[in-house]
């Protein structure tokens, strides 16, 4: 089976390594792929994945049999829609599933309209009526621009004069910040539920969690992610249980009803307090750095799953997991998610990996035969052990051999699930 892989980052590194192990696996190429993901596959860096008709043009020349989707623009974009229309099956949601979480406004109101439990809120395009609204309801207090905005257009304010000021920002955000949703602040612990579905049964991976802010303690701005772990133990048996019944298929039972048949990797943002779990968002894609620690854990074969995602055969697969545990620390740039410098070069992969280590590039590139800093997040290190705490002694003794000027990462990556 010949297989291609969009995206170049993290996450599709991650996807990457894990397809590369399958008997199925034929030809690999990716576009544009990235240093890490070219052990495995052929990187094409002269196609851009945002333009449908070429990528469509490559699969055809390639002979390619499955498409494999990673990032959330091409979805949005309607690749694999272009894909279907040309014969060619995708691992990737189409445009119309993808607003899940392309419009948080479709988003929220899906939710709405079918009882699935998320945060109250109202929407506007007013941004006068917006801040009366806030003024009304007091902090703390969230507000979103609507489309997407590269995990930017999201504000938590803690008192009514940042909430007032974040509507003023959210032009900022463009066309996405035209429509401006104000949400009920959610308190508790958040997890990561990605699943896989072939438009009919949903099949939930192991639980995750995610570090979106910066610094340690969950202080600073938001980021991509900074590190994560699996499984996440704030999503207990029963937590999953509930989030199965009352979130998952309750969503692809919405989206059916709507005539939209999601098939691919869905993700569900989750707060979760008492025991009870709430929608944050959805993505229509693997999480990053999720998938970084996800994965790993997966025994079963991930092109069989995905083709039978893309077939709408999931009911007749079975999936295992290993039970070990899995932490991924991430290394950033000097100023990320700000400014930061690119092209400064790394040191210590081939040690780390030695030492045991996943190491999943995200943003790198290689000149000359070194590898160099090419984006904010930049590597991912990955260690899989029998327990968290194993995991973790030995991840940041990985991390601790590799160097790059300003290099900066987290060092409480897993620390809730210690305390647990
Ligand atoms: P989102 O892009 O919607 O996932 O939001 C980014 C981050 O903002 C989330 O991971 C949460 O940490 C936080 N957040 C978003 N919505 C809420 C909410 N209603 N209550 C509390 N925190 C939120
Ligand atoms: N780690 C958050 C995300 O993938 O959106």
């Amino acid at each position: 089976m010949n297989v291609l892989l969009i995206g170049g980052g993290g996450r599709e590194h991650a996807l990457a390594f894990k397809i590369s192990q399958s008997s199925l696996l034929g030809k690999f190429y990716a576009i544009p792929g990235n240093p890490g993901i070219a052990e495995f596959a052929e990187c094409v860096e002269n196609i851009s994945p945002e333009k449908n008709s070429d990528v469509v043009n490559f699969a055809r020349e390639k002979n390619i049999d499955l498409v494999v989707v990673g990032p959330e623009a091409p979805l949005v974009n309607g690749l694999v829609d272009e894909l279907e229309k040309a014969g060619i099956k995708s691992f990737g949601c189409n445009a119309k599933a993808a607003q899940l979480e392309g419009s948080k406004i479709f988003a929220k109101n899906l939710m709405k309209k079918y009882k699935i439990p998320t945060a109250d809120f109202e929407i506007f395009t007013d941004p006068d009526a917006a801040k009366k609204y806030i003024q009304s309801k007091g902090a703390p207090i969230v507000i979103k621009a609507d489309g997407l905005a590269a995990g930017k257009g999201v504000i938590v304010a803690q008192n009514l004069q940042d909430a007032l000021n974040a509507v003023d920002e959210m032009k900022n955000f463009g066309a996405a910040g035209s429509k401006i949703v104000v949400e009920e602040f959610m308190d508790g612990e958040e997890a990561s539920v990605l699943a896989f579905t072939d438009g009919k049964i949903i099949l939930p991976m192991i639980p995750a969690q995610d570090h979106k802010r910066v610094n340690d303690g969950d202080e600073g701005l938001n980021t991509g992610g900074m590190g994560s772990y699996a499984p996440a133990p704030v999503v207990t048996r029963e937590v999953a249980k509930r989030v199965e019944e009352k979130i998952l298929q309750p969503v692809i039972a919405a989206l059916n009803a709507e005539g939209i048949t999601y098939r691919g990797c869905l993700y569900a943002g989750l707060m979760i307090k008492d025991g009870e779990p709430k929608v944050v968002e959805f993505n229509a894609r693997f999480g990053d750095p999720e998938t970084q620690v996800v994965l790993p854990l997966l025994e079963s074969d991930l092109l069989e799953i995905m083709l039978a995602c893309a077939e709408g055969n999931l009911a007749d697969k079975k999936i295992s997991w290993c039970s070990d545990c899995a932490v991924c620390v991430v290394l950033a740039s000097g100023g990320y998610p700000k400014a930061y410098k690119k092209n400064l070069p790394i040191d210590g992969i081939t040690k780390a990996k030695t030492l045991g280590a996943l190491i999943f590039h995200a943003g790198t590139k290689s000149a000359d035969g070194k590898i160099l800093t090419s984006g904010g997040r930049v590597l991912g290190v990955t260690v899989t052990a029998k327990n968290i705490r194993d995991a973790l002694e030995k991840v940041y003794k990985c991390v601790d051999v590799i160097k790059f000027d300003d290099m900066h990462f987290r060092r409480d990556i897993a620390a809730k699930a210690l305390r647990k």
